[in-house]
């Protein structure tokens, strides 16, 4: 914990180390893509991209993502990584298309192997699915160090909506997926497979102790009541003062009721059944059957 602090403090000693963000939101799943990006190298990296699915004809496109890549292409960027900041449960991430278009090495948290577990077996996948994270060219632990850059990342370990939720601390600015939401809306839910609300209640109190002036970039937003936009961007110190579930003062106990209660009410994300068995593959649809097509299943009266 302190060490993430003093990891941002550092970088806020220098203005050169905040990145420059520009978000791309998708409307269909609610996600914001983030492209964070260096502006003294211009490296970047692509935070939580989309792939666009059509479930009644089981069809997807790149539309999504082809907006990240004109992007990319015009500010004339060098793409060093396609980050996940966990197992989306809502989307299918674009990253292995992306990377075939503008490159970067695939990353996410190491604890991806636990996710792999659950969902192997609940899928029944055949052994042909490898349950040790090889689908990703870079698995992170709490407290890996590298650069984007000139500006230092720190990946911090937030479980608790997945076991291997993972937070990117970039310069000035954090990627916290599906953690915190904006400071109207809460916080993620936590009654997937392998989710803890005790243990995201953890995870938030841990990074709700980065510096005030942090920026926070979201994953999703679904607006609030009596907000007709989208928003995707807050800092540490909105949600420390306003966070409708975790402004400080909120214990444990009450958290956990009312995330409980509340998680009881949500239906499954419409896109559960194919997010989950191609991102577990780092974004891959499943192998081909023999006759060349792919199969997303689906597991009847089991979620
Ligand atoms: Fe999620």
């Amino acid at each position: 914990m302190e060490h993430a602090r003093l990891q941002v403090l550092d970088a806020r000693s220098d203005a050169a180390r905040c990145p420059v963000v520009r978000s791309f939101f998708d409307e269909t799943t609610f996600t914001a893509t983030h492209v964070v990006h260096d502006p003294v190298s211009r490296q970047a990296a692509i935070i939580d991209s989309v792939l666009d699915y059509d479930p009644a004809s089981g069809r997807t496109q790149h539309g999504t993502a082809a907006r990240i890549v004109d992007y990319v292409v015009a500010e004339g960027l060098t793409v060093a990584w396609q980050l996940e900041t966990h197992a989306h449960a809502d989307h299918l991430s674009a990253a292995p298309w992306l990377q075939t278009q503008v490159g970067g090495k695939l990353g996410i948290g190491r604890d991806i192997v636990r996710v792999q577990s659950v969902f192997g077996k609940i899928f029944n996948a055949g052994t042909e699915f490898a349950r040790d994270g090889s689908q990703f060219d870079a698995l992170f632990d709490d407290g890996s160090q590298f650069h984007l850059g000139t500006i230092p990342v720190t990946c911090l370990h937030v479980p608790g909506h997945t076991p291997a939720d993972m937070a990117y601390i970039i310069g000035d600015a954090a990627f916290i997926g599906d953690t915190l939401f904006m400071p109207d809306y809460g916080t993620a839910r936590a009654d997937f497979p392998g989710g803890s609300a005790t243990t995201l209640f953890a995870s938030v109190r841990r990074l709700l102790t980065l510096p005030d002036e942090t920026r926070v970039f979201l994953c999703h937003d679904y607006k609030a009541p009596g907000r007709d936009y989208f928003a995707w961007e807050t800092t540490i110190g909105a949600e420390r003062a306003s966070n409708v579930h975790v402004h400080d003062g909120v214990d444990e106990a009450t958290f956990v009721a009312m995330r409980t209660q509340r998680d009881a009410t949500l239906n499954l994300p419409t896109l559960i059944m194919p997010s989950v068995q191609v991102n577990i593959r780092g974004g891959r649809l499943p192998e081909p059957e023999d006759n060349g097509t792919s199969y997303i299943k689906i597991p009847i009266n089991v979620l």
